[in-house]
């Protein structure tokens, strides 16, 4: 197969209607974080059962078309001692892998970060492949602050989204490229969609200088909310209105699918929100997601570290991915959320 066919198949396999993608590539501090939540310690045997639970839930691929992985995921075996890669892939879920090596305060700024990890992406990328990875994730971070993002860090941030988007393309490799512009701070919903326009425009166009293939990409944004601490919240169609408004004026219609992340976002306003941007006009993308906490944090509570609850977890984490697969058609409702 050549490598544009190679693409072409995960982003058809990946982008499916009612369907949306599961991230579970908490780098070890972070998912360290969500287990002590419910004081459970992160060792490599936890982390292998809780992400392999996850997977093998049954009918799981009914909602969810892809997973994001951490790299010591795709050498890790369920309890029948089959591959989780494979195992996913069995239940209709492309398996991808987070490539990013984490941020780093920008030098010479006042609070912007910078992600690291290019240098030997491709060699890297390449093992993940044979380990049947099909797509790769990479974040970069923008924090709302008085003077942040500042330019360089627009352009020093976007340019190295659109490195990495380059070379995972050259290897057969899908990139979800994430800038995530974080909910933190009390800023306006006014603010954080001036933020986002700035930030996606500057992506687009580092990502038509380095030659990357839209079609062959998916966007991973935030949705333009107001900051977690101000004073109001904004209703999902307020979400809806700010968010659309901004994607159409930053993002080509040849990128096929935009998977939100959901940031901070509770599970249900994750999903409502997402529902609001599909009840409108129809967009020239797919618009679905790509949570983490907001799949993953009620079946984490209803786990508790216990393998006796590990049918309560998947019925939780099910039950988020189906309430999120009906947002994607636009026919959530609250209620859904009682039955
Ligand atoms: P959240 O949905 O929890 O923000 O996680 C998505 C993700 O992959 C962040 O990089």
């Amino acid at each position: 197969m050549s490598i544009q066919t190679d693409l072409q198949a995960t982003i058809t396999d990946m982008v499916q209607k009612g369907k949306g993608i599961l991230a579970a590539d908490e780098s070890a501090p972070t998912i360290a974080k969500r287990f002590a939540a419910i004081s459970v310690e992160s060792t490599e045997e936890n982390r292998r059962f809780w992400r392999s639970l996850l997977i093998t839930t049954p009918t799981l691929g009914d909602y969810v078309s892809g997973i994001i992985l951490f790299e010591e995921t795709l050498t890790q075996k369920d309890d029948q001692g089959r591959l989780l890669p494979q195992v996913a892939g069995k239940q209709g879920i492309v398996p991808g892998i987070k490539v990013d090596q984490g941020k780093i305060p920008l030098v010479n700024t006042t609070g912007d970060m910078i992600t690291q990890g290019l240098d030997g992406l491709a060699d890297r990328l390449k093992v993940y492949k044979e380990q049947g990875a099909r797509f790769a994730k990479w974040r970069e971070v923008y924090p709302i602050e008085t003077h942040t993002p500042s330019r360089l860090g627009i352009d020093a941030n976007a340019e190295v989204l659109a490195r990495y988007a380059a070379i995972c393309q050259s290897v057969g490799i899908v990139p979800i490229v994430e800038p995530e512009v974080l909910i933190d701070g009390d800023h306006t919903i006014e603010r954080a969609a001036e933020v986002i326009e700035a930030v996606q425009h500057a992506v687009y166009h580092a990502l038509h200088r380095y030659g990357v293939i839209l079609e062959h990409t998916i966007l991973k944004p935030s949705m333009v909310t107001p900051g977690k601490t101000h004073a109001t919240k904004a209703t999902p169609e307020q979400v809806a209105e700010q968010t659309i408004k901004v994607l159409r004026r930053s993002v080509p219609a040849a990128v096929p699918s935009i998977n939100f992340l959901s940031g901070g976002q509770t599970d249900e306003e994750a999903t409502a929100n997402l529902n609001a941007m599909n009840t409108g006009a129809a967009q020239p993308w797919e618009l679905s997601f790509s949570y983490g906490r907001a799949l993953q944090q009620p079946a984490l509570h209803a786990w508790m570290g216990k393998k006796e609850n590990a049918q309560a977890a998947q019925a939780a984490l099910l039950k988020r991915a189906r309430l999120n697969g009906a947002a994607r058609y636009g026919k959530y409702k609250v209620k859904m959320e009682k039955e």
